[in-house]
C-alpha cells in the first residue's frame, strides 16, 4: 500500500544509506537538550519516553541531545553524562528505545568549554584560550596541552560507551561554539601553540578525536561530525573555512555531516523565532555537500515536509532534521505519510524550550505533553460532566483536549470572530502568521477527542461546569492598548503618526502592525531593549521588521508622550495580561507566560471530575 504522504514527498519517505546503516525515511531529530536527566547525570524513563515516542512517530534517524563526554563540560544541570561505565546501562535503555520504535540512534558527543556555567559543571570552565563567551561572561581557563589529550580520550571512552549500550553511531558536537567548535574557530581559539593559529593546527583537537574513535571502534563505525558552517561573529567560521573542514573530515573517514550555523553569541541564527525564513541555511549546507559529496543533513526552521522534499529533491541535503518540529510533534512524519498534516502540530517558532526561565526542561505552549509522554494523559473521569469553555485561547484547546480524552463532554464557545484567544491578534502580525496554523492544529486535535467548537456564548444550564478565559486586562478611560491595536488595526490605521510606548513583545508587535499599516511609529521602551519579555530572537525579528516599515525606537525612553488616543500622534500603551483569577483559565501574548497558561489548563482538566 502506497501512503498519501509517500506519495506527494517521495524523497522524504525514501530509505537512505548512511554508512553501514540504513535509515528508514530523511526524516532526522537533531540534538535537543532537554535536561530531563538525574542531577547525577542518569538517563531517566522520561528521556526514553521522550525519544522512544518520536521514534515511533517516524522519525528514522534521531540523534540524542548533547551528552556530556566530562562533567566539566555538563551545560545543563541534569544532562547525560557518560564519563564512567556506570552509565552504559541507561544509555542502552536509551538506545532501544529509539530502536524498538523504528528510529536508528545516534549519540551525540559533547563538551560546553566556556558555554556554560562552573556553578553548573562544578568545576573551572576550559576551552582553548582563556576568553569569556560574551554570554555567559565567565572567563575559563586555557587548556595545557596534556589536559586536551586527555579530553580527546575523553570523546573517545564515551564513543565507545554509546558503542557498548548498543547506539547504532556517534557525532561529535563541533558546532555552536562548544570546545570542539571553540577550537576550530579563531573567534574562540587564539593559541599560537599545536592547537592553535593555522587551520590544520585548530583542526588538530576535532581530528585527533575522530582518528581515536575509528581506531577504538573500526572505520566503519557511523560517525558524524556537527559543524556551525557559518558562526556570524568577528573572527568567526564562515563557509570557506568550513568546506575545508568538511573536507578534511571527508578524507579522515567520516560518514555524514550535519551543517547548523551559529554560537552563543549568534544564538538567534542558530535556533530561529517565527519571522525568520524557513530552510534559511540550506544553502549552506547544500556548498558542503556538493564540496564534499558526503551525506548531509541540514537544518534550521524546518517543518514542512513540502519544503523538506524540495531540499532533498533539489540535492541541496540528504536528510533533513526537524528540531523543534519534532518537540512540538513527535508524529509529524507518521502524520504527513498518512496525509494528516492538517494535523500536525505545529511548531511556532516560540523557543519556549530554549527560554527556560520559569522551568529548566524543556516545555512547550503546544505539547505540553513533551517529556512526560507516557504519563500526561490521565486516566477516565469516574464521573464525567458537562464541561462548557468561554474563550479559545491555547489554554482554553488544551484544557478541552485533555478533558475529552478524559470522557467529558467538551463545549468551547468563542464569542469572538476568530479562534486562539490573544495569539489569535499575534497571527495578524508580518511575520507571526504561522501561529494561525498552529491555532487551528490545536483546534483539530481537541475536536479530534471529541470537543464541539462553538461560536458565541455558552448557554445557560446547558453545562455543569464552566471554565472562562480570562484575555486582556480591560483598558482604562480612553486608553488605546497594544491588544486595541492588534485586535483591529484598521481602526487606527488611518492614524498619521502614532507612539507605542511599551517594553513588551505585544508592543513591539502593535507597532509593526501600524507602521506596515503606513503609519509613521515611534516605538517607546522604558528598557534597554524591546520586547523584553520574549525571547531575543523576537528582538532582533521586530526591530528589524520596524526599521524596514521606518518606524523609530527609542530605548530606555522616559516622560510621557504628548499626544491623545483620537488626536495625532495616536498614543499606544502596553497592554496587560488579565493576570490570574481562581476558576478561569488564562491567555498570554508573550510566550513564555501562554506556556504556564497552558500548562495550569492541561493540569487542571486532568483534575476535573463530577
Ligand atoms: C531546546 C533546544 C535544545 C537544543 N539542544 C541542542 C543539542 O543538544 N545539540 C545540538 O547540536 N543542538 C541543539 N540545539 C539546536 C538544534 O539541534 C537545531 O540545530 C536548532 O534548533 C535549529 O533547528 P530547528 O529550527 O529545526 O529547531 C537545540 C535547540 C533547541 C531549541
Ligand atoms: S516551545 Fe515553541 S519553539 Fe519550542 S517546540 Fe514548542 S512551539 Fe516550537
Amino acid at each position: 500500500m502506497s501512503f498519501p504522504g509517500a506519495v506527494a514527498y517521495p524523497t522524504l519517505f525514501s530509505p537512505f544509506t548512511l554508512g553501514r546503516l540504513r535509515l528508514p525515511n530523511r526524516f532526522s531529530v537533531p540534538g535537543l537538550t532537554t535536561n530531563y536527566a538525574t542531577p547525577d547525570g542518569f538517563v531517566t524513563d522520561a528521556l526514553c519516553e521522550y525519544l522512544g515516542a518520536r521514534a515511533r512517530g517516524g522519525f528514522g534517524l534521531i540523534v540524542t541531545e548533547n551528552l556530556g563526554v566530562h562533567p566539566g563540560g555538563r551545560v545543563m544541570p541534569r544532562m547525560v553524562i557518560i564519563d564512567d561505565d556506570r552509565y552504559v546501562a541507561g544509555l542502552a535503555r536509551l538506545a532501544s528505545a529509539v530502536q524498538r520504535g523504528g528510529g536508528v540512534v545516534v549519540g551525540q558527543l559533547s563538551h560546553a568549554g566556556r558555554q556554560t556555567k562552573s556553578r553548573i559543571t562544578g568545576l573551572p570552565l576550559v576551552a582553548p584560550s582563556a576568553i569569556p563567551c560574551p554570554i555567559n561572561r565567565e572567563t575559563p581557563r586555557a587548556l595545557a596541552v596534556d589536559e586536551i589529550q586527555e579530553l580527546e580520550q575523553a570523546f573517545v571512552r564515551a564513543a565507545v560507551r554509546l558503542a557498548d549500550a548498543g547506539f547504532d553511531g556517534v557525532e561529535i558536537h563541533g558546532a555552536h561554539g562548544y570546545l570542539v567548535g571553540a577550537f576550530l574557530s579563531r573567534y574562540s581559539n587564539r593559541r599560537d601553540d599545536a592547537f592553535g593559529g593555522p587551520l590544520d593546527n585548530r583542526l588538530r583537537f576535532l581530528l585527533d578525536i575522530v582518528d581515536g574513535i575509528q581506531r577504538a571502534l573500526g572505520r566503519d563505525f557511523p560517525l558524524i561530525v556537527r559543524l556551525s558552517a557559518r558562526e556570524f561573529v568577528p573572527d568567526g567560521l564562515d563557509l570557506p573555512e568550513a568546506i575545508e573542514i568538511a573536507r578534511r573530515l571527508r578524507d579522515r573517514g567520516v560518514h555524514a555531516l550535519s551543517v547548523s550555523v551559529g554560537v552563543y553569541e549568534s544564538f538567534n541564527k542558530l535556533s530561529m523565532v517565527a519571522g525568520e525564513p524557513e530552510g534559511q541555511w540550506l544553502p549552506l549546507a547544500a556548498a558542503i555537500r556538493s564540496a564534499t559529496g558526503l551525506p548531509t543533513i541540514g537544518v534550521g526552521r524546518i517543518k514542512r515536509a513540502r519544503l523538506a522534499e524540495a531540499a532533498l529533491a533539489g540535492g541541496q541535503i540528504d536528510l533533513a532534521a526537524f528540531g523543534r518540529a519534532s518537540i512540538a510533534d513527535p508524529e509529524l512524519p507518521r502524520k504527513v505519510r498518512d496525509g494528516e498534516e492538517a494535523r500536525v502540530l505545529w511548531c511556532f517558532g516560540c523557543n519556549v524550550c530554549l527560554g527556560r526561565s520559569a522551568r529548566p526542561e524543556t516545555i512547550c505552549p503546544v505539547n505540553p505533553a513533551v517529556g512526560r509522554e507516557a504519563t500526561f494523559m490521565p486516566a477516565a473521569a469516574a464521573r464525567p460532566v458537562r464541561l462548557a469553555i468561554r474563550g479559545s485561547s491555547f489554554a482554553a484547546l488544551t484544557a478541552a483536549w485533555v478533558a475529552a480524552h478524559r470522557g467529558h463532554s467538551v463545549t468551547v464557545h468563542e464569542p469572538g470572530p476568530v479562534l486562539g484567544g490573544l495569539q489569535a491578534l499575534r497571527a495578524r502580525v508580518p511575520g507571526q502568521e504561522e501561529v494561525g496554523e498552529t491555532i487551528e492544529a490545536l483546534a483539530a486535535r481537541a475536536t479530534a477527542a471529541g470537543v464541539r467548537l462553538i461560536r458565541g456564548e455558552p448557554e445557560p444550564g446547558a453545562h455543569d461546569v464552566l471554565w472562562e478565559v480570562r484575555g486582556p486586562a480591560a483598558a482604562r478611560g480612553r486608553t488605546v492598548t497594544s491588544y486595541d491595536v492588534l485586535a483591529s488595526p484598521g481602526d487606527y490605521a488611518r492614524a498619521a503618526r502614532a507612539i507605542v510606548t511599551g517594553d513588551d513583545l505585544a508592543s513591539a508587535h502593535a507597532a509593526l502592525v501600524l507602521a506596515d499599516a503606513g503609519v509613521a511609529v515611534e516605538l517607546r521602551s522604558p528598557a534597554r531593549d524591546i520586547a523584553v519579555d520574549a525571547h531575543p530572537g523576537f528582538r532582533e525579528v521586530a526591530r528589524r521588521g520596524l526599521s524596514a516599515r521606518g518606524a523609530t525606537i527609542v530605548t530606555e525612553a522616559g516622560g510621557e508622550p504628548v499626544g491623545s488616543p483620537a488626536a495625532d500622534p495616536l498614543l499606544v500603551v502596553a497592554g496587560h495580561d488579565a493576570g490570574t483569577r481562581d476558576g478561569d483559565l488564562n491567555d498570554a501574548y508573550e510566550p513564555g507566560r501562554l506556556a504556564a497558561a497552558v500548562y495550569d489548563a492541561a493540569a487542571r482538566a486532568a483534575q476535573l471530575d463530577g
